[in-house]
């Protein structure tokens, strides 16, 4: 039962059990993931679109450019909430068999609403259950900005490895090491700070399985599931430089601790990351220019 009484910003199953100091179950996570999605529909792309790397792309494009242009691939993108991905796909390669995977309603009624003309198969299920894909019938498996999410992780990576052919692959976008892009930790740090005056419990237990967020956990877990496979992790930086206030909101974005704070404490929160995310600090208010970079990694998985 959700606590109608709760002090935070979002109500949730999730935020409930850490404010009662009790350790959230894979139930509570999916509760706190779809309350967010519900209410901040389409956020990711918002934010992710924004940063680039230093060759011009987003995380998304670095993701796609996996997908091979001139093959009639079957593709699936897991937890492909907006669609943003499956429409840079299809808009790279028409001849892709593409389907988008989701538990979030919301989410996915914002997708399909973009990708109307381009017969992508949309699915709402959970990724540790993917009973409407049949084994051995996808090509390439992505997931953009939510393996990182997912709790428990190994039903998941076995549900991959069901549906993915013999010589299939898997790449997923997920958090890279914090010390890779300048200043990431202090805004991480930052609104953590934030959210445990909200929750004093918040970071000490995160969103999902923490092995996806670290290179070498990543790749021991993912070789328990792939053990004669090629796994690679890549890591990069993306970044965006705008009017500081912007760049500020995009930067709380990427973070879910954002969301459980209320509204006079979120601006308050966006005040202090934008005095650390200023880079023109002579200008006026108006003029203020920011820059937030953000660390990602690309794991690659590939059955041989
Ligand atoms: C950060 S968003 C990323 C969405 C999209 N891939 C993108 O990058 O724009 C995380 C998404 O994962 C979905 N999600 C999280 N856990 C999931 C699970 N266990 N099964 C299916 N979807 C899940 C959420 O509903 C949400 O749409």
């Amino acid at each position: 039962m959700k606590n109608l009484k709760s002090q935070s910003g979002l109500n949730s199953i999730w935020t409930d059990s850490l404010v009662h100091n009790l350790r959230p179950d894979s139930n509570a996570l999916v509760d706190h993931l779809m309350t967010v999605h519900q209410k901040h529909t389409g956020f990711t792309e918002e934010c992710a679109s924004s940063c680039r790397d230093e060759t011009g792309r987003n995380s998304y494009e670095w993701l796609a450019e996996l997908v091979p242009v001139n093959e009639s691939l079957r593709v699936l993108d897991l937890a492909c909430g907006s669609g943003l991905l499956l429409k840079i796909l299809f808009e790279r390669n028409k001849n892709l068999n593409l389907r988008g995977l989701d538990m979030c309603p919301e989410e996915l009624e914002l997708a399909g609403s973009r990708l109307k003309n381009s017969r992508v198969n949309l699915i709402k299920s959970k990724a540790q259950n993917l009973t409407a894909i049949n084994d051995n019938s996808i090509d390439i498996v992505l997931c953009h900005w939510a393996l990182t999410l997912m709790d428990p992780i190994a039903p998941v990576l076995n549900e991959v490895r069901r549906v993915l052919t013999s010589r299939g692959r898997f790449a997923a976008l997920v958090d890279g090491p914090m010390n890779a892009a300048p200043g990431y930790l202090d805004v991480h740090n930052l609104i953590y700070s934030y959210a445990q005056e909200e929750i004093p419990g918040y970071g000490e237990i995160d969103l999902g399985d923490s092995r996806i967020r670290g290179r070498e956990s990543l790749s021991n877990l993912v070789h328990k599931t792939f053990p004669e496979a090629n796994i690679t992790i890549e890591t990069n930086v993306v970044t965006i430089e705008g009017p500081v206030n912007q760049v500020s909101e995009i930067a709380a974005g990427f973070f879910y601790a954002a969301f459980v704070l209320k509204p006079e404490k979120r601006k308050l929160m966006i005040s202090s990351l934008s005095k650390i995310l200023t880079i023109s600090k002579d200008s006026t208010d108006a003029e203020r220019q920011g820059r937030f970079s953000m660390p990602i990694n690309r794991l690659l998985v590939e059955l041989i």
